[in-house]
């Protein structure tokens, strides 16, 4: 095939939810639907239920055995379809922020009955800022909920996305009848008796006809009727363009449990959804059919085998082709790297692979050579935008706790910094460490994972801070910003990068501080 067909026939996309929502069980069932697995209950749910440190181990533990988990391929009528996980627990929502770097769209998955939470409203609103085109499924149609109109409004307004419903529920709950398919202009029943087989409907596809009124009563058929007049009404349109540059976002409904109306999310997905795009580097913007390869590191995943302390980088290929045992620059380092073993994930395996495309993601085995948005190019030095650090919210002095092990430690945390589990501050005044994340459960998951990896043992220390925000002098010279270093002395530090940090304690701190100097910028990502 063509390398131009490669890159047409790639969809590279996350799911994005509220813990419950249900994007593990959707996820699953289009796995079914391509035919990469063959029972329910294959893909594991990435979830920490009780918010405790042993599940998360857990779920690594689980996931260092396969960690497929994080993309899943698969093919559908012939497109190949990538899926890259996205925790949905806040605690990790950094980690999630990240890979929404390397999706080219997303489907968001809502629970008819809790509409729009909290997860939702910040993930999506991150894909809104980046133009990302998203598709939005409502989920648990069989169950009682909101009204849809409702919902629709619900999602438009916490959502700030501009919606047009592309499939329209009939009934809800116990009264749950189908689908109206406004896609494919057909009606779709839910007739299974048991509720839980797959595919156990029935298409007519003439919504005036009086076939409607037989199968699902005639009630319900003028109902659905006067419904579907109001949604043409109120709604535009849909317009692939506008969903493409993420003005527009289509809506579906369902029930991913019973498989009901993932079919047809799936058959509209794949003719809408977009292609790899073209992605900003410092320097330029790079298209996917260019020549030479580029890709960056987007997700690092650390072997929770103790006796191999490899880790594995997922690589996003923006453009070209990645090939196996082909010596390619690490921009950062400034030196070539040869893959003999690059891995391409499926859904139930890891395999090694000789060639991939853009939009694929490809796991090179790693002794401590990557980190988070390093960049792997055919010789050009470009480095790719857009992974940024948060500001962190918890934030601990870090002690070490045995000092026979100081070494350990320093590796221990250098990696794990690496990979991207927290940030690590130096501050100015007295150069102790200070560990700043965006979730409590990451402070227990680095003492564990020093401990179990590497050996080492550390202690935490309270540390009163609001907010870490990124300083941007217009004038670094200037007296005003001297002032301020010398005034403020205490609350600066540096990150791992030597970018100068303002530790604010409260928000009112710095939002006096922001008022005295307002020739500084304060920054609450690195990137800017
Ligand atoms: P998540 O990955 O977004 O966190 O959600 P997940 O798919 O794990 O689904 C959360 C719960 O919602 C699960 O139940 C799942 O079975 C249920 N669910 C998903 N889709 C539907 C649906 O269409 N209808 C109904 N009624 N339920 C749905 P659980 O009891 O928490 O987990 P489990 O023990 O059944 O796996």
């Amino acid at each position: 095939m063509k390398f131009t067909d490669e890159i047409k026939r790639r969809r590279t996309f996350g799911i994005i939810s509220h813990p419950d929502a249900g994007k593990t069980t959707l996820t699953e069932k289009l796995l079914l639907f391509g035919g990469a697995i063959h029972e329910a209950g294959a893909v594991k749910s990435n979830k920490i239920k009780k918010g405790a440190t042993s599940d998360f181990m857990e779920i690594e533990r689980q996931r260092g055995i396969s960690v497929a988990t994080s993309v899943l391929a698969f093919e559908y009528n012939g497109v190949k379809i990538n899926i890259l996980d996205t925790p949905g627990h806040k605690d990790f929502a950094e980690d999630t922020f990240r890979t929404l770097t390397a999706v080219d769209s997303v489907i968001v998955v809502i629970d008819v009955a809790k509409g729009v939470e909290e997860q939702t409203e910040k993930l999506v609103e991150v894909c809104r800022m980046r133009n990302i085109p998203m598709i939005v499924f409502v989920n648990k149609l069989d169950r009682e909920g909101k009204d849809a109109f409702e919902l629709l409004d619900e999602i438009e307004q916490k959502l700030k996305l501009s919606v047009t419903p592309l499939s329209f529920p009939i009934g809800m709950g116990y009264d749950f009848k189908g689908i109206y398919n406004i896609w494919e202009k057909n009606v779709n029943l839910f007739t299974g008796d048991s509720r839980k087989d797959i595919e156990d409907t029935v298409e007519i596809s003439d919504l005036a006809s009086e076939e409607l009124d037989k199968l699902i009563g005639e009630k319900a058929a003028d109902n659905l009727r006067d419904e579907l007049e109001l949604v043409h009404g109120v709604y535009p349109e849909f317009d692939k363009t506008a969903y493409l540059e993420g003005d527009l976002q289509p809506v579906f409904f369902g029930s991913a449990l019973n498989n009901f109306g993932v079919r047809e999310l799936l058959d509209c997905f794949v003719s809408i959804a977009p292609t790899p795009r073209p992605k900003d580097s410092e320097t330029r913007t790079v298209k996917p059919d260019e020549k030479e390869f580029t890709g960056f590191v987007f997700k690092i995943h650390a072997n929770m085998d103790p006796k191999h302390r490899d880790r594995l980088a997922f690589i996003k290929i923006v453009s070209g082709v990645f090939e196996r045992n082909k010596p390619y620059l690490h921009v950062r380092h400034g030196k070539n790297l040869k893959f003999s073993s690059p891995n391409a994930f499926f859904a139930e395996k890891k395999e090694v692979v000789d060639i991939s495309y853009p939009g694929d993601i490809v796991g090179l085995h790693d002794t401590g050579n990557f980190k988070i948005g390093d960049t792997l190019t055919e010789g050009e030095v470009l480095n790719y935008r857009g992974i940024p650090s948060f500001s962190p919210e918890h934030f601990r002095y870090i002690n070490n706790a045995d000092p026979m092990k100081s070494k350990q430690l320093e590796k221990g945390v250098d990696q794990l910094m690496d990979e991207g589990v927290a940030q690590l501050f130096t501050l100015e005044m007295n150069n102790r460490k200070v560990i700043g994340t965006v979730g409590a459960l990451q402070f227990e998951v680095i003492q564990y994972r020093l401990e179990h990896e590497y050996g080492a043992k550390c202690t935490y220390e309270n540390l009163n801070v609001y907010k870490a925000t990124w300083v941007e002098a217009k004038d670094p010279k200037s007296e005003e910003f001297k002032d301020f270093k010398r005034v403020k002395a205490k609350f600066l530090a540096k990150d791992k990068r030597g970018q100068l940090v303002f530790f604010a304690d409260s928000q009112f701190s710095l939002q006096m501080t922001q008022q005295k100097y307002p020739s500084i910028k304060f920054h609450s990502t690195s990137e800017f």
